[in-house]
């Protein structure tokens, strides 16, 4: 497995004797220099949990918020810097029963005012994505308090997609780089239109400047996507952010997902060669043996000549 190439300074975890007799038998299996950086999840099939069990879909989402929290934990005590969680779509504030939306609501700020003393003991900062200035109000006040509370921890950024959509994470992005522009033209003195002739469209609109520009501005792109309940698609979630992501699909449902479970996955994952576009490692070795360009051009020249067809030169 090739390393991302954002790859930061890796540190060993020293909480590892704080996991389960089980998770530790799965660690134990895993390279912990190649833990990932940043693991998404898509948290899927609390509904079906309940709806296997004759309970309320509410119920559902309770059981999931307790599999945030022991997902939360493993990933921290596994050092494991980022975790995004797709807690709240903004499909899912248009279009579910607004009873459903008022009780995730709740749910979530229940979970930030019940779990921030545990996110203090277990080192994790909260941070949110999304287009969350919609939220109601007290949900937005707990938020803050949350990650004020939580700020000075150094540990897994927790951070959770909240009314998040990809699509409209890009279009705020693409907002954002038109305003700055305007303004900056504006203090310059001078029309857009100059300002771009004169700087260049490349130089001034290029994937910097849209990566700088979305919610996850300063996180490292996603290294694993884990989605829960066997659905095999995205759902809106990150569509720029993963463009190289492993995805690691279980038919597990939100509510059964432990630790455990986070762990398997990351083993699955150290399974794969990543290659970002190029060849894999062994491939790369061979290369380094490779004969000059030339000679490989000369060599390869009568196979991209089109040949005359026989065929036709007969008649
Ligand atoms: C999908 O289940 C999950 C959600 C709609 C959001 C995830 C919410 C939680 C895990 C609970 C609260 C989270 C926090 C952070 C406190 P679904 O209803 O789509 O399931 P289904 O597809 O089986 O119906």
């Amino acid at each position: 497995m090739r390393a991302n190439p954002s790859s930061r300074v890796f540190q060993f975890s020293d909480r590892v004797h704080e996991l389960s007799a089980e998770e530790l038998s799965i660690y134990r299996q895993l390279d912990p220099s190649k833990i990932p950086q940043h693991i998404a999840i898509i948290m899927d099939g609390n509904g079906r949990w309940a709806g296997k069990r004759a309970l309320k879909r509410f119920l559902g989402h309770q059981q999931g918020a307790e599999s945030v929290q022991f997902v939360v934990e493993t990933a921290s005590r596994i050092n494991l810097p980022w975790l995004t969680l797709y807690a709240f779509s903004l499909e899912n504030n248009l279009r579910r029963p607004k009873s459903e939306v008022s009780f995730l609501m709740k749910l979530l700020k229940n979970y930030l005012v019940g779990n921030v003393k545990r996110m203090n003991d277990n080192n994790v900062r909260m941070a949110y994505i999304g287009r969350t200035c919609d939220l109601p109000s007290e949900v937005r006040e707990t938020m803050q308090w949350a990650s004020e509370a939580t700020t000075k921890n150094t540990g897994t950024t927790l951070t959770l997609a909240l009314n998040y959509g990809s699509r409209s994470e890009l279009v705020d992005a693409t907002r954002a780089v038109v305003r700055s522009l305007i303004d900056e033209a504006h203090h310059r003195g001078c029309s857009l239109e100059d300002m771009l002739a004169a700087d260049g469209l490349e130089s001034r609109i290029d994937e910097q400047q849209i990566t700088g520009s979305l919610y996850t501005a300063g996180m490292p792109d996603p290294d694993l996507v884990i989605r829960t309940s066997g659905e095999q698609r995205i759902s809106n979630f990150l569509l720029w952010q993963i463009a190289y992501a492993e995805i690691f699909v279980t038919d597990r449902l939100w509510p059964d997902f432990r630790g455990l479970h986070l762990l398997e996955a990351i083993a699955d994952y150290q399974r794969r060669d990543r290659r970002f576009g190029g060849l894999s490692e062994s491939t790369d070795e061979a290369i380094d043996n490779l004969q000059p360009a030339e000679e490989v051009a000369e060599e390869i020249k009568d196979h991209l000549t089109p040949q005359p067809d026989p065929e036709l030169s007969r008649r």
